[in-house]
């Protein structure tokens, strides 16, 4: 077993990913842990320049979809060589808010390839940073996007380039991360994320205790 943990948040849009990662890293700052969280897209200088090509079109061309899986994937292997594994060499706790299974069910069951050569390219990228859980906050699609609009409203911001995509992507998207929980159960562990954030936050907590060192 590696020194650290690694802990990733995963699932639909508006699901509280973020909210729940910063609510769970509090929580284990309080408890005396250290902690380090980081974001996918970006976390690294790399990782951010790519994050804004994907996101909001930085390069001020379409992108293909092949050169969108590789972009996530570059994003990801460099975030994992310079900041998730000396992290967890040091006995770090690294809460990652989204990682590899966003491509699996975004570019695999969402776009639509193959799902093994997504699972391929992923072991590439990440090597040995496979997480000791993955948190799935499970919403339905309606709902995770009547909060984002709320959220983007009050920030007054636009919605992104893949939040844009038809409903029917992402209702994909969601049946596939149910489907990649099952095939890995040790792993997964699915949050109804429907419940109010103080839940979702106990339930986290809940599991989240149960791997710690
Ligand atoms: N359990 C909840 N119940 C109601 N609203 C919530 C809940 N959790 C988060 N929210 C609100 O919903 C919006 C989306 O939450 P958040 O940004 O954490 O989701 P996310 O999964 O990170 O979304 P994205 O996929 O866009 O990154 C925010 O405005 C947040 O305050
Ligand atoms: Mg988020």
């Amino acid at each position: 077993m590696r020194a650290g943990r690694f802990i990733t948040f995963e699932g639909p849009e508006g699901g509280g990913k973020t909210t729940q990662a910063k609510r769970l890293i509090a929580r284990l700052r309080e408890a005396g842990r250290d902690v380090l969280y980081t974001r996918e897209p970006g976390g690294t200088p790399t990782g951010e320049a790519i994050r804004d090509i994907l996101q909001h079109n930085k390069a001020g061309e379409p992108i293909c979809d092949e050169a969108e899986v590789f972009l996530f994937a570059a994003s990801r292997a460099q975030l994992v060589r310079t900041v998730i594994l000396p992290a967890l060499a040091r006995g770090t706790i690294v809460v990652c808010d989204r990682f590899a299974d966003s491509t699996t069910a975004y570019q695999g069951y969402g776009r639509g390839f193959p799902v093994e050569q997504m699972l391929a390219i992923n072991a590439f990228a990440v090597g040995e940073a496979v997480p000791d859980i993955t948190l799935l906050l499970d919403v339905p699609i309606a709902i995770g996007f009547e909060r984002i609009h709320a959220r983007q409203q009050e920030l007054f911001q636009d919605a992104d380039r893949i939040e844009r995509e038809a409903r029917a992507f992402h209702d994909r998207v969601r049946a596939g991360y149910l489907e990649l929980a099952q095939r890995w159960p040790e792993r997964f562990r699915r949050v109804d994320a429907t419940q109010a954030p103080d839940d979702v936050e106990r339930a986290v907590w809940e599991l989240v205790s149960g791997v710690l060192p």
